[in-house]
């Protein structure tokens, strides 16, 4: 299994970026992180494992409102594993922090529990990963996972593109289905086969609907961060546009979605996915 596009991509620019803004992207996905601990029955001395944990959020957030359990994050970029990292030396918390690809790692024993936070999209053979978390898994350990829906029901991230369609070059390519990437895992069937798969049982899949508040406390903020991050920025580079217009035209988009408070607020749909070892 492959992974090598995804490692170089999340430790060149992209991880750089992510680094940059782990603040503000925090804010925004909070709710998420939220909506996968909740369903974990969480035992003092568990242990547990965070996949692509990134700056570490999940990984942190567990460690201060459960119960003594000991976590690891997995994470193929170096730049957010040390972000992480000194995070939770910042705050004096025990979560440990690995570079590493979470479809072929294992920990040193298996985990209790398996959580993540939209890390989980970016294998070349999901299956194949997944097989390996499960290995890494004690039988009848948990799994709770949050995954974009497809992108159009996702307002957040179409939006900035819509606004810049009339300056593409081309149509935007659709992925290949099943390619890793963000909004991979948007088809809930596609989700159950790869799980069952792998062996993982009692598959649950609930809808989370909402609105998620965009970093950014004008449009033109929010603008400048949204070219940034997410599928437009791959668009300005493989078409190679000219991001100052693009830019001008997301902020007139948000100009017309943004609150009395300048903040924008859109629809956002994930996926919370749970299942046993
Ligand atoms: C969308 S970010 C989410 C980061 C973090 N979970 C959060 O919520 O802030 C996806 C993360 O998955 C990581 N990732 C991608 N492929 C991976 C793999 N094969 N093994 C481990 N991590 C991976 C990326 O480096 C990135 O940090």
């Amino acid at each position: 299994m492959d992974n090598s596009a995804q490692i170089d991509y999340w430790n060149g620019p992209a991880g750089e970026k992510w680094v940059r803004d782990a603040d503000r992207l925090d804010r925004m996905l909070a709710p998420f992180a939220d909506a996968v601990i909740a369903p974990v029955k969480f035992v003092p001395g568990q242990k547990v494992l965070d996949v692509g944990c990134g700056a570490g959020a999940l990984s942190l957030g567990i460690e201060a409102a459960a119960v003594n359990v000991a976590i690891t994050g997995v994470d193929v970029s170096e730049p957010l594993i040390a972000l992480a990292r000194s995070r939770a030396q910042a705050v004096s918390a025990r979560s440990e922090f690995v570079v590493a690809d979470a479809a072929a790692w294992q920990p040193k024993e298996p985990v209790d529990a398996v959580v993540s936070r939209f890390g989980v999209m970016f294998f070349e053979d999901p299956a194949g990963a997944f097989l390996n978390l499960r290995m890494a898994t004690k039988p009848g350990g948990q799994l709770s996972f949050a995954c974009w829906r497809p992108l159009p029901e996702n307002d957040w991230a179409m939006m900035p593109l819509q606004c810049a369609l009339p300056f593409l070059k081309e149509a935007p390519q659709m992925p290949e289905p099943g390619a890793p990437g963000p909004f991979s895992f948007g088809d809930a069937g596609y989700v159950t086969d790869i799980l069952t798969r792998s062996g993982w049982r009692e598959v649950t899949i609930a809808p989370w609907d909402g609105e998620i508040s965009l970093p950014g406390a004008s449009p033109a903020e929010t603008a400048a961060f949204m070219i940034e991050i997410g599928p437009l920025t791959r668009l300005i580079k493989e078409q190679a546009l000219e991001e100052a217009a693009i830019l001008e035209a997301v902020e007139a988009g948000l100009k017309e979605r943004a609150g009395t408070d300048g903040r924008t607020r859109l629809k956002a749909a994930a996926w919370i996915i749970g299942a046993r070892a």
